[in-house]
């Protein structure tokens, strides 16, 4: 907090980030020199962004993304992981809040357990962004900024559809299909396996889609902390007590990519079949979008994180300035994603929490370079494999 008092009043010059990716939104309205946000006595605003993990790559990406934002509006950043460890991000939020912060950012590891370190959030008067993944049983959350989470797993289960040519007509084609879902505790992992599931189930229903396991609940198939090792060893299970007469395994629906990376990996190690199995996942992991290009994953539903941080961004700013933002926050930033205003969808226990949700896009090997490339958020190295430039 001494930094605050020094750095009161004085222009600092922080490169604006000049992301082709991000054009349109604030982060280049402004020119390299960015003037000190500052309150009222004078002393710098500051804001604290708590992040899960850095052993989940894209919270690497949110976390530096949304660092940046903030700092090239002149905002201090406190930025902290909590190692995937419940209590460590409650004493990082504890540290964030004792360090006089304007403006909490929140990646909850756990959505039930935040509720109590919050309150003192709520006594300071400090506003809370709920950030891609909400926060429960606590009214201190203001906003809730994510991607439509629901969309996601319709997307993996539409992909699975239109892949296969899936039709409720024909119930001579038929395929074996197992799921893998999230971390419990991640209030997103049921939004994305019931979006795919609901897509799926009619075809399950028909007798077009078999689930050889017999696992088709969220709490069967979930995948804790989203652990890699996790999926692998739950998958080589399933395989060994379902796949290894000679059962051909056609579709392994996976929730994300980090999920995916160790499905495949047991596909790889366990499964006795030849055939190509669809391979669902999100998020662009780097890992991840290389199987794409070698042929091992099918799709990945990516989410640019980098616009959910200059959403974040421009909802940040209005409530530090007080402001109750709404709908026309989205028009009035002159944002060049689409996002939309959700006032019904995400009732945290103490009502419903209003929601900028952006838009996530499927992504294969052939819009790889179109949608990833081209659009300035990743690179592609010497042999062929993006790269994020985050
Ligand atoms: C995020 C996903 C991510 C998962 C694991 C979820 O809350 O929305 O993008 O794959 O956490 O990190």
């Amino acid at each position: 907090m001494k930094l605050k008092k020094l750095m009161a009043g004085v222009m600092v010059g922080i490169m604006a980030f000049s992301m082709a990716a991000c054009s349109g939104g604030s982060a280049e309205t402004e020119g390299p020199e960015t003037q000190q946000q500052s309150d009222a006595s004078g002393e710098s605003k500051t804001v604290g962004i708590s992040m899960p993990t850095q052993s989940l790559e894209r919270w690497n990406r949110d976390g530096s993304y949304l660092k940046q934002q903030f700092e090239s509006k002149g905002y201090t950043v406190e930025l902290t992981y909590s190692d995937n460890k419940i209590d460590q991000q409650v004493k990082d939020i504890e540290g964030l809040i004792a360090g006089e912060i304007d403006l909490l950012v929140i990646a909850a590891i756990d959505g039930q357990a935040l509720s109590q370190v919050l309150k003192d959030a709520k006594d300071l008067e400090i506003p809370v962004i709920s950030y891609d993944r909400l926060i429960n049983n606590t009214d201190v959350i203001s906003y809730y900024v994510s991607f439509d989470n629901y969309k996601v797993g319709q997307l993996q289960g539409q992909f699975v559809v239109d892949t296969l040519e899936l039709n409720l007509d024909d119930t001579s084609k038929k395929y074996n299909i197992e799921f893998t879902a999230g971390d419990p505790a991640d209030n997103n992992a049921p939004f994305f396996f019931n979006g795919a599931f609901d897509v799926l189930k009619p075809y399950i229903d028909a007798g077009i889609l078999n689930v050889p396991s017999g696992q088709t609940e969220f709490q069967q198939v979930a995948t804790k902390a989203w652990d890699t090792a996790t999926a692998l060893t739950r998958f080589q299970n399933i395989l060994g007590s379902n796949y290894s007469g000679g059962t051909q395994l056609d579709i392994a629906l996976c929730s994300n990519d980090s999920t995916a990376l160790g499905v495949t990996q047991a596909i790889d190690s366990d499964y006795a079949g030849t055939n190509k199995v669809l391979i669902t996942g999100q998020d662009g992991d780097e890992a991840n979008l290389a199987n794409i290009v070698d042929g091992k994953q099918t799709m990945t539903v990516y989410k640019a994180v980098a616009n959910e941080a200059i959403a974040t961004l421009d909802l940040g700013v209005a409530l530090l300035n007080g402001e109750t933002p709404d709908e026309s926050l989205i028009s009035n930033s002159g944002w060049d994603f689409e996002c939309i205003y959700d006032t019904e969808s995400y009732d945290n226990g103490t009502g419903t929490i209003p929601s900028y949700l952006l838009t996530p896009t499927v992504i294969t090997k052939d819009n790889i370079q179109t949608e990833l490339v081209d659009t300035g958020y990743y690179t592609l190295d010497e042999n062929g494999y993006p790269k994020g430039v985050q």
